[in-house]
């Protein structure tokens, strides 16, 4: 399964933040939050990754994350000139996808919970349609909303519904089949002028290959498009990492715990982020995993 992570679009909620940077080139909390979004992929088993961005941000991405080998990932890199919608991730991202299943999630997603990559590798084994995310939200008209039959069946959904069916919503994150490609390509942008992520995963639903996996309120979604969002989402991680002495969404760990890279190299990435405490984090994860 290849994987794209859309990382455009302008961050205006965010100005003056991201007035000089790329809202998910900044920091939640001690990391980058495009290391959450990439976080999800790596515990999904996906190493060859492209990310979309505009073209003014794309550097400030190569610069941090280069071809992904020091990872044992495989990384590429487009551009999107304009915010055409979610779906535009499929027209850019076609060469990528090539024949295989795709995984796509929004760079600006942050998730955190009890046995993901569990949860994520099942997901992505043999993907026939696609596979959507619910989770439960006090404000689901902010989202698209889904419901689900008991087995899992996706059977209604809906984007932005000012008055919604269930209190789920669907989170950035997908699985498709490889017909996700010609569905895009055949899609009408939206009233709003964009290909619209929803409108595919209808396209889905009418076919009945759609389903839906409850992340349930164990699990942590977060939000991080506004300051106090991106805050918030800072403070989680804070809290948490403090508390258990543990990092979320630390990719040189996971590339470790994934087998993709070994302790000696782990070790090296560390070392050269010595100074501060993620970095010895990560030579103490090396040294003793
Ligand atoms: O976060 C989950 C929600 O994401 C879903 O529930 C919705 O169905 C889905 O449409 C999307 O809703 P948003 O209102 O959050 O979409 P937004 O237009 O804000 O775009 C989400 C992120 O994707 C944002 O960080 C910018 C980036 N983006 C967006 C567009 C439209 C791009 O990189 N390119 C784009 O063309």
């Amino acid at each position: 399964m290849k994987g794209i992570i859309l990382a455009g679009g302008n961050g205006t909620r965010l100005y003056p933040a991201t007035l000089g940077v790329s809202k998910q080139l900044l920091p939640v909390y001690d990391k980058p939050l495009i290391y959450h979004p990439l976080s999800v992929l790596m515990l999904a088993g996906i190493r060859e990754i492209l990310v979309i961005s505009t073209r003014r941000d794309l550097d400030g991405f190569r610069r941090l994350l280069g071809d992904g080998g020091e990872l044992g990932l495989s990384l590429c890199y487009a551009v999107q000139d304009e915010p055409r919608g979610l779906a535009d991730a499929f027209l850019i991202g076609a060469d990528h996808v090539g024949a295989d299943q795709v995984a796509l999630i929004l760079g600006d997603n942050v998730f955190h919970g009890p046995r993901f990559s569990e949860v994520l590798r099942t997901a992505a084994r043999g993907v026939d349609g696609c596979v959507l995310f619910g989770y439960p939200v006090h404000d689901p008209e902010r989202y698209a909303v889904g419901e689900a039959d008991d087995d899992g069946a996706l059977i209604s959904l809906e984007e932005k519904p000012r008055r919604p069916r269930s209190n789920r919503a669907i989170t950035g994150l997908y699985f498709y089949d490889n017909d996700v490609l010609d569905i895009a390509k055949n899609l009408r942008p939206s009233a709003r002028g964009e290909l619209e992520i929803t409108d595919v995963n209808l396209r889905y639903l009418a076919a009945g290959k759609a389903r839906l996996i409850d992340l349930g309120r164990g699990f942590v979604w977060l939000d991080t498009g506004t300051h106090e969002s991106l805050s918030e989402a800072g403070q989680y991680v804070r809290i948490m990492e403090n508390r258990q002495g543990v990092r979320i969404a630390c990719v040189e760990e996971i590339a470790l715990r994934m087998g993709f890279i070994d302790r000696e190299s782990c070790y090296r990435l560390g070392q050269r982020l010595a100074k501060s405490p993620y970095g010895r984090y990560v030579m103490e994860i090396a040294a003793h995993p």
